[in-house]
């Protein structure tokens, strides 16, 4: 970890970095947003929006309430359109591809990204069935003995392998709310996403269990693309390799996360993430 560089005038803040708090360019665009706007009815939530999302690494969404940051994590898997009466503008890409190409379709789609929500949500199954049910429901095993590798293999890049290994057959809500959260991250790498998106993963868990959690999104992003929103600027500022902050539907800033929380440039950006407002 490394300290950040005080600024005159950022003098009553201080914030620690990651140890790979910037963008690497041999890591391969992923995601390209372009001018996507967003509306729930009348209402418009996004505003023309314009952001890179690369492989292997973590983006941060960060940003006050209502600014828009789920709204955007759902445009990107397409699952906003379950909802009555929206409408997107603006293209998005993944690998190359728009999103909303013909032939792409939005249940594959979909299945490209895992999602890890606010509060764990494990089914009321076992653990191991936790984590088997997604793989086998989109026949990604076969056997006993596949299904059993997957489950292994899930739990242990959620971390969670040891503390559970001889707890498989006991229910996933019987585990404590850190061990729940790194199940639903097994369940959501069950079923063989490129792309794993976390709203606000770690706002239930104490800091032993957050702790536990970045590690575990530290070693995801070897093999994952992974999109974080966190109202935690520690942690966004610790987990993340770049940073979009977003403020009343628009992306006011995006860049390597050092240089967002080292020298923002834009004021409402500063303030943010100084505590000023938020
Ligand atoms: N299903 C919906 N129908 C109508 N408006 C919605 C819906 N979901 C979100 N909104 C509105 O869109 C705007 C952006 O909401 P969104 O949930 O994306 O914000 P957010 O940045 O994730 O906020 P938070 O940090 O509180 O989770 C808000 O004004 C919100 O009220
Ligand atoms: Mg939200």
């Amino acid at each position: 970890m490394q300290d950040i560089v005080t600024e005159k005038n950022l003098v009553d803040y201080k914030l620690h970095v990651g140890e790979n708090p910037i963008h690497d360019d041999v890591h391969e665009l992923k995601i390209r947003i372009e001018n996507v706007g967003f509306w729930y009815g009348e209402k418009q939530a996004l505003k023309d929006i314009s952001l890179d999302i690369f492989n292997q690494e973590v983006t941060a969404f960060i940003g006050p309430s209502g600014c828009g940051k789920t709204t955007l994590l759902r445009c990107l898997n397409r699952t906003n359109e379950i909802i009555p009466d929206v409408r997107m503008s603006g293209r998005i890409s993944l690998d190359g591809e728009d999103i909303f190409s013909e032939e792409i379709e939005a249940t594959a789609l979909r299945r490209r990204f895992g999602w890890v929500a606010q509060k764990p949500n494990p089914f009321p199954w076992s653990v191991y069935h936790n984590v088997a049910y997604g793989a086998r429901l989109h026949g990604l095993v076969a056997t006993r003995q596949e299904t059993d590798e997957l489950v292994q293999s899930c739990l242990e890049r959620a971390g969670l392998w040891d503390e559970v290994k001889d707890r498989l057959r006991e229910p996933g809500t019987s585990l404590s709310g850190g061990q729940q959260q790194r199940l639903c991250v097994a369940r959501a790498v069950s079923t063989k996403p490129d792309i794993i998106l976390m709203d606000e993963p770690a706002s239930a868990l104490d800091p032993h269990a957050t702790a536990h959690l970045e590690a575990m999104i530290e070693s995801l992003r070897e093999k994952y693309c992974i999109v974080i929103i966190t109202h935690n600027m520690q942690q966004a500022a610790r987990v993340s390799q770049r940073t979009a902050f977003f403020h009343l539907g628009e992306l006011l800033e995006v860049g390597d996360t050092k240089d967002v929380f080292v020298n923002p440039q834009n004021d409402h950006c500063r303030d943010y993430i100084t505590g000023r407002y938020g």
